[in-house]
């Protein structure tokens, strides 16, 4: 470590994060639904930070599927997402306020009033990220579930490079790899929004339990990086390893290069 590491960084301790493997992209859903659900068994009032993308969509098929067929409620849950875009339209399909109405929230029990996700709407993003933090600081939030982002990326959140582990909600640039990838879910490209409102690095960290999901190929550098690598700004998923209670849910795909 150099002397320029911020003291925040430098205090912290380093823990080994737990990681489980599974053949296959599915199993790794199904073991996400299951550990949610049993969170929910244990306190029917949890509290998630939870993720859009395509990494979790099978995971809200099985948490939808659960409600309809096994009646697993999620009326008392409370739900904050990571990020959404800004600007950009709540009715924009790229959304993630669409995203998360189409894959979860349209087919569950949960109270919308216990539904937080930053509004890309919001004329200052600075303000809204406020309004957003301060809600969610009055939660304890029982279990975050997260995705990580593709290439050398390595954000958790929209906390792209740089990003620091005393880093709270805020209005983000996205990297330039991020809006290539994501460029895909915009029927014009040129479409996707510079920047996000995103959870800091410090509001991901206080979940009580973290789970990391990673599934294709296009992860594994970015886990080996996290897991192997120097915890520091440029792999802001590398800070994880300062909280106790973390596991990365991998496919063998995004294991691959694991060491
Ligand atoms: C989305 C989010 C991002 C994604 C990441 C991976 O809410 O916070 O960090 O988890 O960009 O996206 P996918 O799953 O599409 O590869």
């Amino acid at each position: 470590m150099n002397g320029k590491q911020p003291q925040s960084v430098l205090s912290r301790r380093e823990y080994k994060p737990e990681i489980i493997i599974f053949p296959t992209a599915e199993e790794v859903d199904a073991h996400v639904a299951e550990q949610i659900i049993s969170q929910i068994q244990v306190k029917s009032n949890s509290v998630f930070t939870f993720p859009t993308g395509s990494t979790p969509e099978g995971m809200y098929k099985l948490l939808v599927e659960a409600h309809k067929t096994s009646h697993i409620s999620f009326r008392n849950i409370v739900i904050f997402n990571l990020d959404e875009y800004w600007p950009i339209r709540r009715g924009h399909p790229s959304s993630y306020y669409w995203y998360m109405k189409h894959h979860f929230i349209n087919h569950i029990d949960v109270q919308l009033t216990n539904w937080h996700i930053a509004d890309g709407e919001a004329s200052d993003p600075s303000e809204e990220a406020e309004k957003f933090e301060k809600l969610l600081l009055q939660n304890d939030v029982d279990v975050a579930i997260l995705g990580v982002g593709p290439g050398t990326t390595c954000h958790i959140g929209f906390n792209e490079k740089g990003s620091a582990v005393d880093s709270r909600t805020r209005y983000n640039t996205l990297d330039r790899q991020t809006r290539i990838a994501n460029a895909k879910y915009f029927s014009n490209p040129d479409e996707i929004p510079q920047g996000a409102i995103t959870q800091g690095v410090a509001d991901i960290l206080r979940a009580k339990r973290i789970f990391l999901i990673a599934k294709g190929e296009s992860k594994a550098w970015g886990i080996n990086r996290i897991i192997n690598g120097a915890v520091g700004p440029d792999a802001p998923a590398s800070f994880l390893r300062y909280h106790h209670a973390v596991t990365f849910i991998l496919d063998k795909e995004a294991a691959n290069l694991l060491h």
